[in-house]
Order: C-alpha cells, then structure tokens, then sequence
C-alpha cells in the first residue's frame, strides 16, 4: 500500500480528490434501513473523519482510523466541529492490534489501495480479526470495469479480485457497481459497493 509519508504528502497539499465533506450515500442508505443501529462501528482509512462524524451522530460508538497522521488531525477537528466523540487512532490497518471488536466495519477508498492478492488477504484477514461474528462490511472500492484514463482516478479492483480475498471469510450480500459523481469529480467513476458479513 501506499506508504503514511505519501498520504501526509497528500493531505499537507489539499490533494484530496475523494474528499467530498459529505456523508457517504451507500453508508446513510445501510445505516437508515437497517432494523437496529450498530453499536460499535470502525472507520477503516477514515481520512478527514466525514462519515466517522456522521456515523457518531446517529448514536454509533465510533472508532476511526487512519494511517495519515495529518488525517487523524483534520478528523480530530472536524469531530470537536460537529460537537462528536470518536475515538481517532494514528495507525496501520494492516498490522494494527484490534482494540475492540465491531458490529460494522467501513472503508471507502482503503481496501482498493491494497496491492496485490497477498494485502488483499491480509486486509480481509484483518477485517474478520477486527469484526464481532455475524458482524459486517461495507466497502466502497474502485472498479476495474472502468478504465483507468492516463492512471487517473482511484486504485480499482475486478469483481473476482474482490471475490476471490474476501470469501474466505466473509459471505458477500452484495456487491454492486455504481457511477458517482461529486463536486470535485464531476466526471462519472465507477465504483463497487460490496457488503459482506463475517462468516
Ligand atoms: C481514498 S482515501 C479515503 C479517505 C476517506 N475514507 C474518505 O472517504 O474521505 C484513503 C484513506 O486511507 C488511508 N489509508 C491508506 N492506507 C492505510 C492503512 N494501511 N491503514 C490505515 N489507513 C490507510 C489514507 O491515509 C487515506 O486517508
């Protein structure tokens, strides 16, 4: 994966393309029909803590986290902004100890910057390590089926890459491709929303 210095680099020049400052569509959609509010979630690459804080407002006990430690400062104030508690951590995903265990785990943009099957795997082991059984998964990731233009965009996975790192141990219960578009990339990307749970 990319290493901390190069996503501090990003975040010290504002060269934050996926930074939207709005809450995740797929996460408000799971979140509001879901039969009963998480307990305990945890923000995977929550860079400036935008979902972490939604998610804490609607009464989730929220654990973000991020490899960037200017992220996990701009995170830090965007909680004290919005008046929420999380707990923020300054870590590795990949070789980080879980402090708790989950009902639901959320990246958006994290699991795709894995490179190669072998961080994929220790991505989705990671993710079972950190998630309650029956637990959950949301992870939005960029999708192969669209080209790269001039290595543009997000890092993208192909639907038997995904498949293929996360069904050993989880079960997939959806997995669709979606366009998005935002204010600061108008032009339509595709991506996947794929939701598992632990088996
Ligand atoms: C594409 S950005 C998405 C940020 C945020 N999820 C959002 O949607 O605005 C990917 C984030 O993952 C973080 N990241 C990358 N590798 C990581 C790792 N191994 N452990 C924790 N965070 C990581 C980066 O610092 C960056 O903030």
């Amino acid at each position: 994966m990319t290493e901390q210095k190069e996503w501090d680099k990003r975040y010290n020049e504002d060269d934050l393309p996926w930074d939207s400052g709005m809450p995740e569509t797929a996460l408000i959609n799971m979140i509001t029909s879901w039969p009963k509010t998480p307990n305990k979630a945890l923000d995977i690459g929550c860079g400036t803590g935008t979902n972490a804080v939604w998610l804490a407002e609607q009464g989730v006990e929220v654990t973000a986290m991020d490899i960037s430690e200017k992220a996990v400062a701009l995170a830090e104030k965007r909680c004290s902004e919005h008046g929420v508690l999380c707990r923020l951590i300054k870590t590795d995903f990949l070789t980080c100890t879980p402090a708790g265990q989950y009902d639901l785990l959320f990246d958006r943009g994290c699991f795709h910057c894995t490179e190669g099957e072998e961080e994929r795997r220790s991505f989705v082991r990671q993710a079972a390590i950190h998630l309650k059984p029956g637990g959950f998964w949301l992870s939005l990731i960029g999708n192969k089926d669209q080209m790269s233009q001039e290595g543009k965009g997000p890092p993208r996975l192909s639907a038997t890459e995904i498949c293929s790192a996360v069904e050993p141990a989880f079960e997939i219960l959806s997995l669709e491709s979606v366009l998005k578009t935002s204010p600061k990339q108008p032009q339509p990307l595709r991506f996947w929303h794929c939701l598992m749970r632990k088996r």
